[in-house]
């Protein structure tokens, strides 16, 4: 487009280590080849602000950028706001497209794509330069300070500095990350259930809650503080709280043997702790709908080495591990028992 200053960013799979950022845990996100592409240009015809993304027939013209709309904008609007707050800056009389493969709602970081997209567009366009690790940090504040839903930092972390390739195993309580190379015979294939989920109705929020409450009875800062629940442990919680502690705490191990299986090239042990995820996810973390269970359960039915749902659940995609050259029929198999499912 022309005399636009643009930004992409991918969007991503998380292979294990659900629900672990906001507990300082350890995540393993993938980047996938759909991504989000913002334009940005000056344009005095236009008062405040103007955008309009191409898989919607509306356009949203607003000139107060510190509002929300309740609209998948806001990530945009956030996205101005903190930037125009961090430079003191006005922002305004912009004109804005959105393009996207990315689809919304399924667990694959739109969000993240969008803002960190914005926010590159933003950098080009008013020619200042920000360091990654920031890029980071400033992208994570316009979901949980503006949006309002209170994730960890995978998402966007994933967005800055992942890779289609290799996985990234990052720890998020001090940040460090390894990327690792993943074998040539197997893929991880996303499969949506076809039933969206909606993370600013707060039903992460109130995990996250709990998990932060579980940590205060028990007196460590983060959950994934702990290795292990003792007795004492066990009594202070209520059966609810012990079954979401036992998830993050087991969740955070499983995360370090897959780094090291994957390491390792054991694709056996990796695709088994995938399907533990998914069973912990669905008995102990209750975000599982019956449509991901049922897509998880016929991918291993067919010969997955693993499955599991991706992100925050509450519907969406799973990903399976699953040997590339058996991929096609794998779909097929999909299709006749669950024609609704969409393929990645
Ligand atoms: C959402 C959040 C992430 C992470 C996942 C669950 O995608 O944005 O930060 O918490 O859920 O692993």
């Amino acid at each position: 487009m022309n005399n636009f200053s643009d930004g992409e960013a991918f969007g991503r799979v998380n292979l294990i280590g659900e629900h672990l950022d906001y507990n300082q845990g350890c995540v393993m996100p993938l980047q996938i080849n759909k991504s989000v592409k913002v334009f940005l240009k000056k344009d005095t015809a236009i008062e405040g602000i103007k955008i309009k993304s191409e898989n919607f027939d509306y356009e949203i013209v607003t000139t107060a950028i510190n509002k929300k709309l309740g609209d998948w904008a806001d990530f945009i609007i956030g996205s101005l706001y903190f930037f125009s707050k961090k430079y003191n800056l006005k922002i305004e009389q912009l004109n804005i497209k959105v393009q996207s493969n990315l689809p919304i709602g399924i667990g694959v970081s739109s969000s993240a794509a969008v803002t960190v997209s914005t926010l590159r567009a933003l950098y080009g366009l008013f020619n200042r330069k920000i360091e990654n690790s920031e890029l980071v940090e400033l992208a994570h504040s316009v979901e949980r300070d503006f949006v309002g839903v209170a994730g960890g930092v995978m998402d966007q972390f994933a967005s800055i500095y992942g890779s289609q390739d290799q996985a990234l195993f990052l720890d998020t309580k001090t940040n460090n990350y390894n990327l690792i190379k993943l074998s040539d015979e197997y893929i991880f294939f996303i499969i949506d259930s076809g039933t969206q989920r909606i993370l600013t109705d707060g039903s992460l929020n109130k995990k996250k809650e709990v998990c932060k409450k579980i940590s205060s009875k028990l007196n460590v800062e983060y959950l994934c503080r702990l290795d292990e629940l003792d007795e004492d442990h066990k009594k202070i919680l209520t059966n609810e709280e012990l079954d979401i502690a036992r998830h993050v705490i087991y969740e955070n191990q499983r995360s370090i043997l897959g780094k090291k299986a994957l390491i390792e090239n054991n694709i056996e042990e990796f695709g088994s702790l995938m399907t533990q995820s998914h069973v912990s996810l669905r008995d102990l973390y209750r975000v599982s709908t019956r449509e991901l269970d049922l897509l998880v359960d016929l991918c291993n039915k067919f010969g997955s080495m693993g499955s599991k749902l991706t992100g925050a659940g509450f519907g969406g995609a799973i990903v399976t591990l699953i040997k590339k050259e058996l991929v096609e029929d794998l779909k097929m198999f999909i299709v006749e028992n669950y024609p609704n499912a969409k393929f990645l």
